[in-house]
């Protein structure tokens, strides 16, 4: 029988996105279970909303430095998640550049989720950047993580027209409503063993009676 596909995510802050998976979950959608969700910040509101979810969520100290976590940070992360038997890795607003340890960890199994049309607008505060930049549509994606900054292949994205009387918080909002659509999609997209990584670019293909590789069957 095919195994559960277990995912871990990875957040900082409001937790969202993280929500909008557990509904997926919830709702039969997500072909997939929230195993754990692991955080960088003690104070952050989505560990509350994990406990209150009943999803099993563990603090992590990450140490001094700023984006970039220390290795021996990262291989902690990647403890807790073997620990709850992860399959695939998801960042929902984890405000860290992850390395080495995670990617050597969970190889095409690290997933992140962007508020911009990639490559369009990387890094920090991209609802503000589009429209710095003037852009008319933007949007957000789903893509695999790689040793850059969100610049591994794109799995989705969908696109958001920038009103005219937008601002920083308006737009930002309109995004992560489709942020919660996209997300939900792709991790389903994975778990059903769906997704193909050649190079640069991220395939989907046709539904296989076996669902996802055969080290996840039981
Ligand atoms: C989202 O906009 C996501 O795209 C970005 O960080 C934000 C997290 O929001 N990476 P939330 O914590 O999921 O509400």
């Amino acid at each position: 029988m095919k195994r559960e596909v277990r995912v871990g995510v990875l957040a900082s802050g409001r937790g969202s996105n993280f929500e909008a998976l557990w509904r997926a979950q919830e709702a039969g959608e997500l072909g997939a279970r929230l195993a754990v969700l692991v955080c960088d910040r003690a104070d952050a509101p989505v560990l509350q909303l994990a406990r209150r979810l009943g999803v099993a969520a563990q603090c992590i100290d990450p140490g001094t430095r700023r984006a970039r976590l220390p290795e021996a940070v990262e291989s902690e992360i990647v403890r807790a998640l073997r620990d709850q038997r992860v399959d695939l890795v998801c960042l929902a607003g984890f405000m860290r550049i992850v390395g080495r340890p995670l990617l050597t960890a969970f190889p095409d199994a690290v997933l992140n989720i962007h508020p911009s049309l990639l490559p369009s607008f990387p890094g920090l505060a991209a609802p503000r950047q589009a429209l710095e930049h003037g852009v008319k549509v933007t949007g957000c994606t789903v893509h695999f993580v790689d040793a850059g900054v969100d610049s591994g292949p794109i799995v989705a994205q969908a696109s958001v027209p920038v009103r005219a009387d937008d601002d920083e918080a308006s737009l930002a909002a309109r995004i992560l409503e489709q942020e919660h659509q996209i997300y939900a999609r792709a991790v389903r997209l994975w778990a059903d063993g769906r997704l193909l990584v050649h190079g640069r670019r991220a395939s989907v293909h046709e539904p296989s009676p076996s669902g996802h590789g055969s080290n996840l069957e039981a």
